[in-house]
């Protein structure tokens, strides 16, 4: 059985498409243009990569954006009064500041400071927990991004089984937890799996729907999953071979119904929900329903 590959670069594009007529809606009807702010400390390459991909789609849609690079000594209270500022700042709709932090950064004490109306990355406690009750204000974006490619398929998950491989606070217990709601693309039988599970592949050989962000390259093998497996891979890893996901693609789409491929599946689906974040964001701040 050929697998249909889900092609986030294209579903993307769609989005994107929808959101630019919303913000030229915005800007007409009411003279609203959505902004973000992005901050990033230090030099991480793969993090420069990701915040130009951010401004960059922000430039493409008309999103207003401020870029803040700040040196990797940067002091936590200097970092604080970033944040401050721009929880005040009436053209920022939505903060980012780029994970991970240098050591010496608290993490929590940054995220915690970030306005949670302006959290359009959805890590703040409160929205964590609103996800959690099932009343969110935004939806984190990677987990919102494999929601909409799984509805956008045409991917039945009410009553599926649903196996996630990881447990990070960024995709794993998000998604799980999205996943589960009451709601239409959700509704499904989940289980996480994580570096305690004694026997993965039990697990994961009985999955309707397969979501592997366990940060190993190639962790999940055709001789894991079954026939008609729907299979979405979040891994990026970058060997000198290449990006590759947490999935061997080449073997598990032949027993896959469909799957994702790395780079080009969940990847450029992080970056348009990020977008849409800060659309809705600015909405909500303007009184916009
Ligand atoms: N680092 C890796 N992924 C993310 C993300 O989704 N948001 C932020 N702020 N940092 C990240």
């Amino acid at each position: 059985m050929a697998a249909m590959i889900i092609k986030g670069s294209e579903i993307s594009k769609q989005i994107k498409e929808e959101l630019k007529l919303e913000i030229t809606e915005l800007n007409k009807k009411y003279n609203v243009i959505p902004g973000l702010a992005t901050i990033l400390i230090g030099e991480d390459e793969a993090s420069k990569v990701y915040v130009g991909a951010k401004e960059k789609a922000c430039k493409e849609l008309g999103i207003y954006s401020e870029r803040i690079d700040l040196p990797v000594n940067t002091t936590e209270a200097e970092l604080l009064a970033h944040i401050e500022r721009l929880n005040k700042d009436s053209k920022i709709h939505g903060i980012l500041v780029q994970l991970p932090l240098p050591k010496h950064i608290n993490e929590a004490n940054v995220i915690d400071a970030i306005d949670p109306k302006k959290d359009v990355d959805a890590f703040h406690p409160i929205n964590v927990g609103k996800l959690m009750l099932g009343k969110p204000n935004f939806l984190p974006c990677t987990p919102h991004g494999i929601q909409e490619l799984l509805i956008r398929s045409g991917i039945e998950t009410d009553g599926a089984e649903v196996v996630v491989v990881g447990r990070s606070n960024i995709v794993g217990k998000p998604i799980a937890n999205m996943l589960l709601q009451k709601n239409k693309g959700a509704n499904a039988t989940v289980t996480i799996c994580h570096t305690g599970t004694k026997d993965l592949a039990a697990h994961t050989k009985r999955a309707d729907i397969l979501i592997v962000a366990a940060g190993r390259p190639k962790a999940i093998t055709a001789d894991m999953v079954k026939d008609g497996v729907v299979v979405i891979d979040v891994g990026v890893n970058r060997l000198e071979t290449g990006l590759v996901g947490d999935v061997d693609f080449e073997t598990v789409k032949e027993k896959a119904k469909a799957i994702t491929p790395v780079p080009g599946g969940v990847g450029p689906m992080t970056i348009v929900m990020l977008m849409k974040n800060t659309v809705q964001s600015a909405k909500m701040h303007a009184g916009i329903g």
